[in-house]
């Protein structure tokens, strides 16, 4: 989970790292209340994970709260890069003398940890990185060490930092870490990390993004910081009862058990619609190994609520749970779903007891449903389908 700038600096704040006054607003009234509040000079900031913000005109400097008001009127609502705006940040404005970068993050491809600074921290880091690599310092953080004050101290001076600041740049880094470890982020980053005219080393923009299978056991109290209303609801619909759901972009809905036969599912259905109008799969679903007549219901009713979905592709390789117990479990789940199953199912068995699954699928002999023989045949008959029900 990606949190927003606001969660983030909060949780900077719980963890010692210096941060300025911020606090968020969904209305221009509570922005500028916000701006009251803090006192003094003001940045109304968009709250969107995604980056690039202040290019956009998301990040304005409000010299009085009723131009703090203006700016929030004028950013929320705003459309950054197919992210619409719906609450600000109004933050303390900070009197900037230079403007640095830090990140720790998951260093999947090497089995480590990725620990980046640069003294030429600000809105251009993307550029610097691609064309002055050599002044973006890249430092391996070993995950059985972590970052432990020598390792700060070889961060900092491989970033370059003058040595009047690399006492307090280190200390940061120090308590970044600690977000990073205490709260299992996989990417904490702060661009910029400012020196104030003060001498102060202040984090004034944050992302962090937190391991969800960490979150479920770990941290029951990162579940708050989900924005549900910002989901998309087929998503939130399929996580409430614990299916494996992404949305995407096409007509045909996708059932199948086990995430390598479902990703191999799209690519067939992908392929077969080529020549069906370029119809494509509508999501990825695994209903993994136990596919009972609750859990297919379930994933029924998430693909049949999506409007886009015109046919739906049922793919179970029969294992653990044969093939009997799914055709069971989609007969099961079509009488469950009653009228709310309006749309073509194509259902294509095969493993463990197929004759049995196929014998009980055609007895049950439900209008909507066509047995297809081969994995080939089931997406093209889908395609088909979607194409000319568009
Ligand atoms: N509290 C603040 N006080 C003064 N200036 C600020 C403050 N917050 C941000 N700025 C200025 O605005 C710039 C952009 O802000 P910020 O880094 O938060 O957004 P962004 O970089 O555009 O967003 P993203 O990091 O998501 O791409 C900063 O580099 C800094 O110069
Ligand atoms: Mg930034």
């Amino acid at each position: 989970m990606d949190l927003y700038e606001y969660q983030a600096r909060d949780m900077f704040e719980s963890h010692g790292v210096p941060v300025l006054a911020g606090i968020v607003a969904y209305t221009p009234e509570e922005a500028k209340a916000a701006a009251e509040k803090i006192g003094g000079v003001v940045v109304v900031k968009a709250q969107v994970k995604v980056g690039g913000r202040g290019k956009a005109g998301g990040v304005k400097v409000a010299k009085t709260a009723d131009e703090a008001f203006q700016y929030a009127t004028d950013i929320l609502g705003m459309d950054i890069k197919g992210h619409t705006v719906n609450k600000v940040m109004i933050a303390q404005g900070a009197d900037i003398a230079e403007e640095f970068y830090f990140s720790v993050l998951l260093d999947r491809a090497n089995r480590n940890y990725l620990a980046m600074c640069s003294v030429e921290g600000g809105m251009e880091i993307e550029e610097l990185a691609v064309e002055r690599p050599e002044a973006l310092a890249r430092i391996a953080v070993d995950p059985a060490v972590g970052i432990d004050q020598a390792k700060a101290d070889e961060i900092v001076a491989a970033a370059g930092f003058a040595p009047e600041l690399t006492e307090k740049v280190a200390a940061a880094i120090l308590k970044l870490w600690d977000v990073f470890t205490k709260e299992d982020a996989t990417l904490v980053e702060v661009n910029p990390l400012v020196l104030t005219g003060g001498g102060d080393i202040v984090a004034l923009d944050g992302k962090v993004t937190l391991d969800d299978s960490a979150s479920e056991i770990r941290h029951p109290g990162h579940e708050e910081l989900d924005d549900k209303a910002n989901t998309d609801p087929l998503e939130a619909k399929a996580a409430a009862a614990g299916l494996n759901y992404v949305k995407l972009d096409g007509e045909v809905g996708v059932i199948g058990n086990g995430a390598g036969l479902v990703m191999s599912t799209l690519d067939v259905v992908a392929y077969a619609g080529e020549n069906h109008g370029n119809v494509k799969p509508a999501n990825f679903l695994d209903i993994g190994g136990g596919a009972s007549a609750e859990v297919m219901a379930a994933g029924l009713d998430v693909i049949l609520n999506d409007p886009q979905v015109k046919s739906v592709f049922v793919n179970v390789f029969g294992g653990i749970t044969a093939c009997d117990a799914v055709a069971n479990g989609i007969v099961g789940a079509l009488n469950t779903l009653g009228d709310a199953a309006n749309k073509p199912l194509i259902v294509r068995l095969d493993g463990n007891n197929v004759e049995e699954g196929r014998r009980i699928l055609a007895a049950a002999n439900h209008p909507l449903v066509t047995l297809a023989a081969t994995m080939d045949e089931g997406a093209n008959k889908a395609a088909e389908l979607a194409n000319s029900a568009k």
